[in-house]
C-alpha cells in the first residue's frame, strides 16, 4: 500500500504535501517524493528513506503539487523508483498495481519510449504523453482505458497548468475541501489538519481539481470526518502502537455505544439484511492476519451465541477454494482498513454466488463498506501503527454483538443474552485494570527479551488469541513465535520445547482450564519456561508457571477481549527492549492493497 497526496489552491503547496505525507507514512515508508509546479518551473524531489528527514529547500514554491509515500511492490526501493514518476513532463503518483504493465512497456518501447524506472507506474506517464493533445484529463482518461489493475492516481503537468487530474479504481481516494484549496489523498489522515469535509471517489470516477473548484463525473455528497485531528498524533505516547493499545477499553465503549438493548442489540447496518440473516444456514468469517484471528474468535461466538454454523477463513486462501456457496449463506468480512486486496477479491466471489456479504470495518467509506450489502463499523478511530491492536478489540466486540443479534433470532435464551450484555457493559472497566498492569508486563517482557523463539498456546476462544499474540510479537520484534492450540502441543510442537523456548499460556478460569493446566505441566516437564495469562485470584497457576499476568474474571466468551490486551503490551515492550521500529516494522505496510 502507498500514500498519494495532491494540493491545489491559494496556499504554498509544499508544507501541506509534506505534512500529509507524514500523516500517511504508515501506509508505506521506504521512499517518498514530491513535485511542485510554479508556472513552467518544476520542482521534483525523490528520496529513499523516511519523510521525517525531509526539509524544504529553494525552488519548492508553488500552489500545485503532488506527493507520494511508497511501499515497494513493482521495482525495488530506489530513488528512480520513487514517485512521482515522470515522462515528458507528465508527473504521476499512484497507489495500486498495473497488472499489464509489462505488455504496455514493451509496446511503448517499440514506439521509442525510454523508461527510467523499474516501476509499473511509469507506464501511466508514458501513456498520458502518447494521448496528450492539449487537455490533461482527456489524455488521462484515454490512458487509463489501457490499464488492467488498480489505481488511485494524481497527475499534473506544466503542459496543462492549473489543475490536478485524479482517478480511482479499487485504491481509495478522498478529496479534502478547504477554504483555500483542495487536497486529494489516499486517506483522511492527510487532510484532517485542514478540513473535516471530504468527498470519497468511487471506482472509475475522475476528478479535476482547480484552484477555484473541482468537477467529478457525477454529483457527490460531502461527508464529515467523525474523528479529531489529534487522533492521528501520538500525543503523550512514544509510539502509536502504545497509544492504540491504551485506547482499547475506550474502543469497546465506543463499539457498544447506542447498540445494546436489555436482551438484544441494535445494529443499523444489519436492519436491511435482517430477514436473510434469520434464514442463513452458514456464516463465513473472512479476514487476513489479525482480521483472520478476530474472524476465528467470531467462529466460536457465532456457534455458541449466534447458534449458527460458522467457519473462519483467511481471505488469501478461501478465494481460491472450491467452496460450495449459495444464497442461503452469509459472508462477514473483518478488516480494519476495508482495503485488503485478498478480502476484496473474495468479496467479489461471494457476491457472484449471491452470498449475503457484510462487513466489520473500521475505515469509513472504504472499499469494503461500499461493496458489501451491510455491516457494522468498529468505530476505533484511525489506527496508525502497522501492528493492529485496538481494531482487533473492536472487531471482536462487534462480532459478539452480531452473534447476539443472530442468537436472539434463533432462540438464544433471554437470560443468557442479558448476562452477556450486562458483562459487555462492564468489560471496558476490566480492560482498564488489565492495562494498569503495564509496568508488570513490561518487566516480564524485558526478562524474556533475549529469547528468540516462543510458543503461544490457548484453547477455544483463546486459540485465536494465541495466534494473535504470536503475530504481534513476530511483526514488531522479528523473533519467531507460533500460536497453537493447547491440544496440539503434544502432537509435535512439544519437540521444540526446552529451556530456550518459552511458552505464553492463555489459561483463564474457563471450560478448558484444567486442560490448559495440563499443557503448562507438559511444558514445565521439558524445562520450558511458562508465562501464564490467568484469572485474578488463581493461586494454583502461580505454583507452576514461571510468571503470571492476571486478568479479571469474566464470561468465557468475553475472555478474548481481556487476554489480548496483555499480549499486545507484551509484544510492545519486548520490541521496545530490542530497540525496534515499532510503528513501522520492516517489510510491512498498514494495509495490504495488493494480492
Ligand atoms: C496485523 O497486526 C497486521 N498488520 C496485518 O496482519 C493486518 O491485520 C492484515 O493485513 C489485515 O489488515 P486489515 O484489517 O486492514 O484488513
Amino acid at each position: 500500500m502507498c500514500g498519494i497526496i495532491g494540493y491545489i489552491g491559494k496556499k504554498q503547496a509544499y508544507p501541506i504535501i509534506i505534512n500529509g505525507l507524514k500523516k500517511m507514512e504508515y501506509r508505506g515508508y521506504d521512499s517518498y517524493g514530491i513535485c511542485v509546479l510554479n508556472g513552467d518551473d518544476v520542482f521534483l524531489k525523490r528520496k529513499v528513506g523516511r519523510i521525517s528527514e525531509e526539509s524544504s529547500e529553494n525552488g519548492c514554491e508553488g500552489f500545485i503539487s503532488i506527493g507520494h509515500s511508497r511501499w515497494a511492490t513493482t521495482g525495488g526501493v530506489s530513488e528512480k523508483n520513487a514517485h512521482p514518476q515522470e515522462y515528458n513532463q507528465f508527473y504521476v503518483v499512484h497507489n495500486g498495481i498495473i497488472e499489464n504493465y509489462k505488455e504496455l512497456k514493451e509496446e511503448l518501447t517499440l514506439k521509442g519510449h525510454i523508461f527510467s524506472s523499474d516501476t509499473d507506474t511509469e507506464v501511466i506517464a508514458h501513456l498520458i504523453s502518447e494521448e496528450f493533445k492539449g487537455n490533461l484529463e482527456d489524455a488521462t482518461k484515454k490512458a487509463l482505458k489501457r490499464i488492467i489493475g488498480s489505481y488511485g492516481i494524481a497527475v499534473i503537468s506544466p503542459k496543462d497548468k492549473g489543475k490536478i487530474v485524479v482517478a480511482k479504481l479499487s485504491s481509495p481516494i478522498i478529496l479534502g475541501i478547504t477554504d483555500d484549496g483542495y487536497i486529494v489523498a489516499s486517506d483522511p489522515s492527510a487532510v484532517i489538519n485542514y478540513t473535516k469535509q471530504i468527498v470519497t471517489l468511487d471506482d472509475n470516477e475522475i476528478a479535476i481539481l482547480k484552484e477555484d473548484g473541482y468537477t467529478i463525473s457525477k454529483d457527490k455528497k460531502i461527508e464529515t470526518i467523525d474523528w479529531e485531528s489529534d487522533a492521528v498524533d501520538k500525543g503523550v505516547y512514544e509510539h502509536f502502537m502504545l497509544k492504540e493499545i491504551m485506547e482499547e477499553p475506550k474502543v469497546i465503549e465506543s463499539a457498544i455505544q447506542g447498540r445494546l438493548l436489555e436482551d438484544n442489540v441494535k445494529l443499523g447496518g444489519l436492519e436491511l439484511p435482517k430477514e436473510r440473516l434469520k434464514k442463513t444456514d452458514k456464516i463465513y468469517l473472512i479476514g487476513c492476519g489479525t482480521g483472520y484471528y478476530a474472524s476465528k474468535v467470531g467462529e466460536y461466538l457465532m456457534e455458541e451465541i449466534g447458534m449458527v454454523d460458522a467457519e473462519a477463513h483467511m481471505g488469501s486462501e478461501i478465494r481460491y477454494r472450491d467452496v460450495r456457496l449459495n444464497p442461503n449463506q452469509t459472508a462477514i468480512f473483518v478488516s480494519q482498513s476495508g482495503e485488503t486486496a485478498d478480502n476484496l477479491a473474495c468479496l467479489k466471489k461471494m457476491k457472484e454466488a449471491k452470498v449475503l456479504s457484510l462487513g466489520v470495518t473500521n475505515v469509513i467509506g472504504s472499499t469494503q463498506t461500499r461493496e458489501t450489502e451491510g455491516g457494522v463499523y468498529t468505530r476505533c478511530g484511525p489506527e496508525i501503527a502497522v501492528a493492529s491492536t485496538k481494531a482487533f478489540i473492536g472487531q471482536i466486540t462487534v462480532l459478539l454483538m452480531i452473534a447476539l443479534f443472530l442468537g436472539r433470532q434463533r432462540g438464544l435464551e433471554e437470560g443468557k443474552a442479558k448476562e452477556i450484555i450486562t458483562e459487555l457493559k462492564n468489560i471496558s472497566k476490566k480492560g482498564e485494570i488489565v492495562l494498569s498492569e503495564a509496568e508488570e508486563i513490561k518487566k516480564i517482557a524485558e526478562k524474556y527479551s533475549q529469547y528468540k523463539n516462543f510458543f503461544f498456546i490457548g484453547r477455544k476462544f483463546n486459540y485465536p488469541i494465541a495466534m494473535e499474540g504470536a503475530l504481534k510479537l513476530k511483526e514488531i520484534s522479528y523473533v519467531h513465535a507460533e500460536g497453537v492450540t493447547g491440544g496440539e502441543l503434544k502432537h509435535g510442537p512439544l519437540a521444540l520445547i526446552d529451556e530456550n523456548c518459552p511458552t505464553i499460556a492463555i489459561c483463564p478460569k474457563d471450560s478448558v482450564y484444567d486442560k490448559m493446566l495440563s499443557n503448562i505441566e507438559e511444558v514445565k516437564a521439558r524445562k520450558g519456561k511458562v508465562i501464564a495469562i490467568a484469572t485474578r485470584g488463581d493461586k494454583k497457576i502461580k505454583e507452576i508457571a514461571d510468571d503470571v499476568i492476571y486478568i479479571p474474571e469474566t464470561l468465557e466468551c468475553l475472555t478474548p477481549l481481556l487476554s489480548a490486551m496483555p499480549l499486545h503490551l507484551f509484544a510492545y515492550f519486548f520490541a521496545l527492549a530490542l530497540g525496534k521500529d515499532i510503528d513501522k516494522p520492516r517489510n510491512l505496510a498498514k494495509s495490504v492493497t495488493v494480492e
